[in-house]
């Protein structure tokens, strides 16, 4: 805390307010005691300027495209880690030793299988229902399975629930995946590494022997290990939000996805593909570049532009990579439509990188360009796009949980308005109105 404070002069009345440093980025100017000492509000729709918490997990400088989980580059961690190390860090502050990355990974291998009675709940969701919203009702239904054992204020229970999410999300997506398909799920297996035996879990058939591709399955781990946390995103603060008045953590886990599925959010690598689908052809890009830019028309080009990050993403330019590597290493398949969608991207992404309206505003393609692309390679149907996002987020999302649950200071959130409504009205009986 520095000992800088800015003053506020309301007419003949001022007051001044602690300046907060944070070890990075911008100083924040602790208004807590703005309504008791000058009477009023702060007013910021979306959150532009306001800080929601203090953190040490994730630091994000979107001017200059810096993303590190607890002080390491994305960048390192992504080309020298497995995505249960990164969880490891994410969870517990510092990257494992050799003994303690193979205990994580053995408590979280023997918390991969959900209660069988989860089977009846997947059958009775409608058979083309969404992925996603199977997700948000199956990982909400864990509250009831786990809710009188756990204490949230003992953090052994806390671990506990971070481990039984982490370990038992694939095994949801992949079930919801299954159930979709009309195939049989496939139970989890204890001798594969977390990306492989998410991947046997989502093809493997009971008539014949499946062994996962390590291309196909280091692909999926980078992916989750990019997607992992992002500190205070839209479903993030959802977590803390909801976890604050001291719920169920699979509860404020499961208004995590609901949050993650909307298009401006996790569902935005969904939403670039259906929009290449739509696009169908490079000689349409232009139209559709002219109505991304023009304001009647709703239209936005998906996966460019992103809150923060306002000169490249740095999830972006890794996943750049890997998306070429994933395509060139697995081969043509014979798959034009895949072709296309690749060829489309890269000319997209070479139109708007040059336009003046996408330059001015810095809108530049952000991770969910590519990451439907590599999902689509992988055999990942669209509508599982998000699924996949929400099986790496949801470490981030138990991280900051258990960093707000276990503040001292922790209060529930409960944001101000500026109420525009009418002001006091006579009351009439139905028959007077
Ligand atoms: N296509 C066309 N115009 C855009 C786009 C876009 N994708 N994104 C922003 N703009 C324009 C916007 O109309 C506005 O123009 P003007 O200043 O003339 O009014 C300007 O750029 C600033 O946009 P904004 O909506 O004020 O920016 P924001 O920070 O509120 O929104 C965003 C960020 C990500 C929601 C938005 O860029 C968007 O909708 N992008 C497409 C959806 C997408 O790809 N989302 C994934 C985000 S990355 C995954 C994650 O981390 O969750």
């Amino acid at each position: 805390m520095s000992n800088k404070t800015i003053k506020i002069i309301d007419g003949d009345t001022e007051a001044e307010f602690p300046l907060m440093e944070g070890s990075e980025g911008p100083a924040t100017i602790n208004i807590s005691s703005l309504y008791s000492e000058l009477g009023y509000f702060t007013y910021d729709p979306g959150f532009m300027s306001t800080a929601s918490c203090q953190s040490t997990i994730t630091y994000i400088d979107g001017d200059k495209g810096i993303l590190r989980y607890r002080g390491y580059d994305i960048e390192d961690l992504a080309e020298n880690c497995t995505f249960l190390e990164v969880a490891f860090l994410l969870l517990y502050g510092d990257l494992p030793d050799a003994s303690e990355l193979t205990g994580f990974e053995d408590h979280i291998t023997h918390h991969t299988l959900i209660n069988e009675n989860l089977k009846d709940l997947f059958s009775s969701f409608y058979h083309d229902s969404h992925p996603m919203a199977v997700m948000t009702g199956v990982v909400g239904s864990l509250s009831a399975f786990y809710h009188d054992e756990i204490d949230i204020h003992d953090p052994f229970d806390r671990d506990l629930a971070a481990v039984r999410l982490i370990a038992k999300l694939p095994t949801i997506a992949a079930a919801c995946f299954r159930r979709l398909r009309g195939e049989p799920f496939v139970y989890p297996r204890n001798d594969l590494d977390y990306s492989s035996n998410f991947l046997r879990m989502m093809f493997a058939q009971p008539t014949a022997d499946y062994e996962p591709d390590p291309i196909m399955a280091k692909a999926i781990d980078l992916l989750f290990i990019l997607h992992a946390d992002h500190e205070q995103n839209a479903s993030t603060s959802t977590v803390r939000l909801v976890g604050s008045s001291g719920t169920n953590p699979f509860a404020a886990v499961a208004a995590g996805i609901a949050s993650l599925w909307g298009p401006a959010h996790g569902g935005a690598n969904e939403a670039v593909l259906n929009m290449l689908t739509e696009i169908g052809s490079v000689r349409n890009i232009p139209k559709y570049i002219d109505r991304a830019k023009d304001k009647d028309d709703p239209f936005r080009l998906m996966g460019f532009g992103h809150r923060v990050y306002k000169n490249h993403d740095p999830r972006a330019t890794i996943i750049r990579k890997t998306c070429h590597e994933v395509l060139a290493k697995l081969g043509d398949h014979g798959d034009a439509q895949l072709q296309l969608e690749l060829e489309l991207a890269m000319k997209l992404e070479e139109i708007a990188l040059q336009d003046e309206y996408f330059v001015e505003r810095k809108l530049y393609p952000n991770v969910d360009f590519y990451s439907g692309i590599i999902y689509r390679a992988l055999g990942i149907p669209t509508n599982m796009f998000t699924v996949m996002f929400a099986i790496a987020r949801t470490t981030g999302w138990i991280a900051h949980w258990i960093e707000m649950i276990s503040d001292p200071n922790l209060r529930i959130g409960r944001p101000r308005q500026l109420y525009t409504g009418p002001t006091e009205r006579v009351f009439k009986p139905a028959n007077d109105r």
